[in-house]
C-alpha cells in the first residue's frame, strides 16, 4: 500500500460490486433511450470507465473540465470552466458523472449551466462519493455510490495535488503528507 495512505475506506472489489448495482439501476431507469454522458474531468476518469462499461445502453460520452480545488484539500468555492463550449446536449437525456460531492458547489454550477445553456431533454447526475455533512448548496443527485464522512479522500481517480489517482482503492491521506 502507498505509504501516504492512512486508511482504506473502499477496496476495489467493494467499489466494483457497488458499480454493478448502480449500472443496473441506470440501465433500467433509461431503458429504451440513448444516454448522453457528460463526465467531469479529471477526478471521475477511473470511476466513469468502470461504471460506463457496465451500463447496457447506447450512449455517447463527452467531458467537461472544471477547476474548483487548487492544490489543497479545501474548496476554493469558485468553479472555473476550462473550456468555452459545452458538449452538445440539446434534446438529449444527459447523465452527468462526477467523482465526489463535497460542498456541492461544483456539481451545482455544472448542472445549472447545462440546464440553462444546453436545452437538454433531461439531466440526472451520478457520483461515486457523497460527503453529505459537508454540503453548502442544494444539489439533485440521483445515483450515489457511497456516503462518506467529511474527510479528504484520495485514490480511484481522486487526487491530492495531482497525485494518488491511480490507487485502486479510496482511502484517506496521512496528515504529514498534506502540505502546511
Ligand atoms: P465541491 O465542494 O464543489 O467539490 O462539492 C467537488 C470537487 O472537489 C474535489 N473534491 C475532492 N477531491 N478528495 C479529492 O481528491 C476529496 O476528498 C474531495 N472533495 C472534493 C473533486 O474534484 C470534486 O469534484
Amino acid at each position: 500500500m502507498n505509504e501516504a495512505v492512512e486508511t482504506v475506506l473502499f477496496h476495489e472489489t467493494t467499489i466494483l460490486s457497488r458499480l454493478d448495482e448502480m449500472a443496473r439501476e441506470i440501465s433500467a431507469d433509461f431503458a429504451g433511450r440513448e444516454l448522453t454522458v457528460v463526465v467531469i474531468l479529471h477526478g471521475s476518469m477511473i470511476f466513469m470507465s468502470d461504471l460506463l462499461r457496465r451500463i447496457d445502453l447506447p450512449m455517447t460520452i463527452d467531458s467537461i473540465r472544471v477547476s474548483s480545488y487548487h492544490g489543497g484539500t479545501t474548496s476554493s468555492g469558485v468553479v472555473t470552466f476550462n473550456q468555452k463550449t459545452l458538449p452538445d446536449i440539446a434534446g438529449k437525456d444527459v447523465l452527468v458523472v462526477d467523482d465526489i460531492l463535497d460542498t456541492g458547489r461544483t456539481l451545482r454550477a455544472i448542472l445549472d449551466r447545462l440546464r440553462e445553456e444546453g436545452e437538454p431533454a433531461s439531466v440526472r447526475s451520478c457520483v461515486l462519493l457523497d460527503k453529505a455533512d459537508a454540503r453548502v448548496v442544494d444539489v439533485d443527485v440521483e445515483y450515489v455510490g457511497f456516503e462518506i464522512g467529511d474527510e479528504f479522500v484520495i485514490g480511484y481517480g481522486l487526487d491530492y495535488d495531482g497525485h494518488y489517482r491511480n490507487l485502486p482503492f479510496v482511502g484517506t491521506l496521512k496528515a504529514e503528507y498534506v502540505k502546511g
